[in-house]
């Protein structure tokens, strides 16, 4: 009876400082209209470009309300991405267990743990017809597939799987109610005896999966506690991202159907490109960051040590100081640096070519295939904030077979 009243009071006191956590971001959106709570709200999820541009207009490294720092400039948010006196953990702290591995960590450990992480392979997707919601129906299957035979997850499993990784990616930009963090916990919960199932089972049977890898290398590469952060960080960084990237370039393709027929015309020559117009225009991580290992000026404003500069992802690749007309969508488009997509530095994307080419697989199928396709519905966005895309993606596409080429216009629809 003790026990149930003090876990009674925990959750009480942990539901408290979250709705105090909402209520006090809600008055720095709404009221204050401080631009950082903004991108954490319904304002910002739907157009954080807007935002951004606001944030921009102020330069660019900008103060925050929380007495850091934020960058919308590409070149600056690249060179804190590359400088070695910047870091993802203040240098005095311990990543949790439930992080994401080595992806918040600084080297030495992340050096070790990301040598063990490096994936390969591919498979195919499936073919759908008729109205469809574009996210489960076709932007999900393949990178599910991909992932869970990376990982050696069985078959029988992966729709559990999938489901815990769109929860952990919900939960990236925090958590946002008192459900939301008990599907968190219970998600977490049900991961960590997958795993550790998964583990015995390589174990006394290894495959080429990675999962083998890491219970092979268990011991002095990687330690039994660091497994399952590492199986979150690779199910997260390498699942949700890749369903967004897939579902943005349809709603950017049937937003401007001029250059949805164009890849209609060339799905195999235009398709990669229009993958890295899709990175630069409506990435999937829109934003990450860094805190200051030391004190250092940085365009020309004082960082402090233990300062985060927080790097706009979005807003750094529609710089209008690094692409012409940055708001234009043009898979045409060759101006400009490497769009940061994927971040830059010590931690850059482990799976960018996968995931690269995972989307252009995708793209090229849905260009050949369904070259009619066009949007039938209202959008639904993900409450996330950190990680972009829609939720649902109504569509349709007549059944009868057309050859590469023949595109309709995409029409105008909801999007
Ligand atoms: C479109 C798809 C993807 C996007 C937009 C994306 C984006 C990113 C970004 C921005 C980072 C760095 C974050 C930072 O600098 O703080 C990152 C790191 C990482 N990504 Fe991806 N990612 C994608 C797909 C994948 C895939 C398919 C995998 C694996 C199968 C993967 C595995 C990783 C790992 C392991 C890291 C951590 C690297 C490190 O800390 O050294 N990602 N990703």
């Amino acid at each position: 009876m003790a026990r149930r009243g003090s876990r009674l009071a925990r959750v009480a006191v942990f539901a408290g400082g979250l709705y105090r956590q909402r209520a006090l971001l809600a008055c720095a959106g709404y009221l204050g209209r401080d631009p950082m709570a903004q991108l954490q709200l319904r304002p910002g999820r739907v157009n954080p470009y807007a935002v951004y541009d606001r944030l921009r207009a102020r330069g660019p490294l900008t103060p925050t309300r929380l007495g850091h720092w934020v960058s919308t400039s590409h070149s600056v948010c690249e060179s804190v991405l590359r400088d070695r006196r910047f870091a993802v953990r203040p240098e005095d702290t311990e990543p949790g267990q439930a992080g994401m591995s080595f992806l918040s960590m600084n080297p030495p450990d992340h050096t070790r743990l990301r040598r063990l992480a490096m994936p390969a392979s591919s498979r195919s997707a499936a073919s759908v017809a008729g109205r469809f919601d574009l996210v489960s129906g076709f932007a999900a299957p393949l990178p599910i597939a991909v992932i869970t035979d990376l990982l050696g997850i069985p078959d029988s499993r992966s729709a559990d799987f999938a489901r815990y990784g769109m929860l952990i990616g919900s939960a990236l930009g925090g958590i946002t109610s008192l459900r939301h963090a008990r599907q968190l916990l219970a998600a977490r919960g049900e991961m960590r005896l997958l795993f550790r199932h998964l583990s015995e089972l390589r174990r006394r049977e290894p495959r080429d999966d990675i999962v083998s890898r890491l219970v092979a290398a268990e011991g002095d590469q990687i330690k039994p506690d660091e497994m399952l952060p590492m199986c979150n960080l690779l199910l997260v960084a390498g699942f949700e991202t890749t369903v967004n990237l897939i579902s943005n370039a349809v709603l950017a393709l049937l937003a401007h159907p001029a250059q949805w027929q164009a890849l209609c015309a060339d799905p195999d020559g235009l398709a990669p490109q229009a993958v890295e117009e899709v990175l630069r225009w409506d990435p999937p991580v829109q934003r990450t960051g860094r805190f200051a290992l030391e004190s250092l000026e940085l365009a020309g404003q004082p960082v402090h040590k233990g300062q985060r500069v927080t790097t706009l992802i979005g807003a750094a690749n529609r710089d209008p100081e690094a692409y012409d007309h940055p708001d234009t969508f043009d898979i045409m488009r060759r101006d400009g640096p490497a769009n940061l997509a994927f971040s830059s530095g010590i931690h850059y994307c482990l799976g960018h070519a996968l995931a690269r080419s995972e989307a252009a697989i995708s793209l090229r199928l849905l260009a050949e295939r369904m070259p009619d396709l066009a949007p039938a519905g209202t959008v639904k966005r993900r409450k996330a904030t950190i990680i972009r895309g829609p939720v649902r993606l109504p569509v349709t596409h007549a059944p009868s077979p057309r050859r590469a080429g023949e595109c309709r216009p995409a029409g105008t629809g909801t999007m």
